[in-house]
């Protein structure tokens, strides 16, 4: 999936353990979670070297570890937890004389195993990686005491379950990535009014519409793809312009017209709201996505003019509008070849185009206009897709 490159680099441990040396503003609330959160695992905290806590961790986590055919927890023996592969060290934000496990990565170890409640006694971890791996079950609730994570990665596992509610407690959370699990029910709302910069929940069992206070979301990734969501995309989504550069809504159900505001997400890269059922033409609007690469309508029931305006996006590297019931191209849209751009545009109604359907179908979906104003979405948390009849003036 293109929205992960984008991303590699931040995990780069070095820059973690940068982040952690910086001095930090979480001091405070090392000091309320302290109050509130799970006495038993902060009660004898301030007491107790924080390695040992680590050491005590890790090895309740050997003992549920059922396979390792890598031996990436082999040399996890011994109270000298830092020299343990896999697990990284780095001074305390809180004092820099005292060393404290600052990172996991245990991505593409094949283990299998559970997460244990003891994990909640790495409090000082800063990021956690197990991408790639078997572990399965449910999280912890005791993760809530991981009040310095910044990345969670816990894709293509087999956690299972509601969404795990105890990562929206984590204050430091930026990075969360649980895409390729089994989670299931309903996206809570309340992820989004989280301060994240990368959302990935794809390929779960997730349903119940896109939460209409996804707007309120900073992230600058959001991937809901292979979900059963259904509904609209809300058309207040333009209250993400500021901060959303690729949204990728494949394979989730989606239904209604594209709201023109989806024109107004003026950082988009990457839009693909491909395999779904969409409906309605394409908003002129798209012609204000200036800065976006990938553009995927495929496989959707789409109707109308390919607008000009889009096939002269100046940064429009890969245009698929493949499996659907567009009837007509205007001009630059006719050979996109000649500007460039990679382009996908069979099976729709294109005169003269090859590889197109046939007019017995084109005629019988192109006889029923289709009602933005009127479509019903289905779901309930979703408002009716706007109507499209006047594309705003500024484009
Ligand atoms: C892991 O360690 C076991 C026992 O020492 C060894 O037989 C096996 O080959 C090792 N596996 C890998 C992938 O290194
Ligand atoms: C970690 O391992 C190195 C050599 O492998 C050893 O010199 C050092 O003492 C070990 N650290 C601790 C804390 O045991
Ligand atoms: C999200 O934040 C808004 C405004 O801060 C608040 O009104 C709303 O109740 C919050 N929603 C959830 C689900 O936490
Ligand atoms: C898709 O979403 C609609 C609501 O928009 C719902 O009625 C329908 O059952 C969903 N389809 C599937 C396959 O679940
Ligand atoms: C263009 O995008 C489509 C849909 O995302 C993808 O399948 C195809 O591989 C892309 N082509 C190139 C050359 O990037
Ligand atoms: C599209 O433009 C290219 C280069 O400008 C040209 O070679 C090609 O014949 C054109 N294709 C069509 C179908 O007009």
């Amino acid at each position: 999936m293109s929205s992960s490159s984008s991303f590699s680099s931040i995990t780069a441990i070095s820059l973690i353990l940068l982040l952690l040396n910086l001095c930090c503003p979480f001091d405070t609330l090392l000091a309320k979670s302290k109050l509130s959160n799970s006495p038993t695992f902060h009660q004898h905290h301030s007491h107790k070297n924080p390695l040992h806590q680590a050491y005590i961790a890790l090895q309740a986590w050997k003992l549920v570890i059922y396979s390792d055919p890598n031996n990436f927890t082999s040399n996890w023996v011994g109270p000298s937890v830092c020299n343990y592969t896999n697990v990284y060290c780095a001074s305390s934000p809180h004092d820099p004389l005292i060393q404290v496990v600052a990172g996991i990565d245990l991505n593409h170890g094949d283990i299998a195993g559970i997460l244990p409640d003891e994990l909640g006694l790495l409090s000082d971890l800063a990021f956690l990686h197990l991408n790639s791996n078997r572990f399965c079950g449910i999280l912890p609730s005791t993760l809530a005491n991981l009040i310095l994570l910044y990345e969670l990665d816990l894709s293509n596992n087999r956690f299972v379950g509601r969404f795990p509610l105890v990562v929206l407690s984590l204050p430091s959370l930026m990075y969360l990535d649980l895409r390729y699990n089994e989670f299931e029910g309903p996206i809570p709302s309340e992820l989004f009014n989280k301060t994240l910069d990368a959302i990935f929940v794809n390929n779960n069992r997730l349903t119940s519409v896109i939460p209409s206070n996804i707007v309120g979301s900073t992230a600058s990734v959001i991937v809901f793809a292979n979900n059963n969501l259904g509904g609209c995309l809300p058309p207040n989504i333009d209250k993400l312009a500021n901060s959303l550069e690729e949204l990728l809504l494949i394979n989730t159900n989606l239904s209604g017209c594209l709201p023109p505001e989806v024109g107004y997400l003026y950082k988009l890269r990457v839009l693909d709201v491909s395999s779904n059922k969409l409906v309605g033409p394409i908003p002129y609007s798209i012609a204000g996505l200036a800065h976006v690469e990938q553009l995927n309508f495929a496989h959707n029931m789409m109707t109308g003019t390919v607008p000009a305006g889009v096939c002269v996006l100046p940064s429009l590297k890969n245009f698929t509008f493949s499996y659907n019931f567009f009837c007509e191209e205007e001009g630059p849209c006719q050979n996109l070849t000649s500007r460039g751009i990679v382009f996908d545009e069979r099976r729709n109604c294109l005169p003269g185009k090859p590889l197109q359907r046939s007019k017995k179908v084109c005629d019988a979906v192109l006889a029923h206009q289709v009602d933005c104003f009127d479509y019903h979405c289905g779901g309930s948390g979703a408002a009716a897709a706007t109507p499209l009849l006047s594309p705003p003036g500024h484009f």
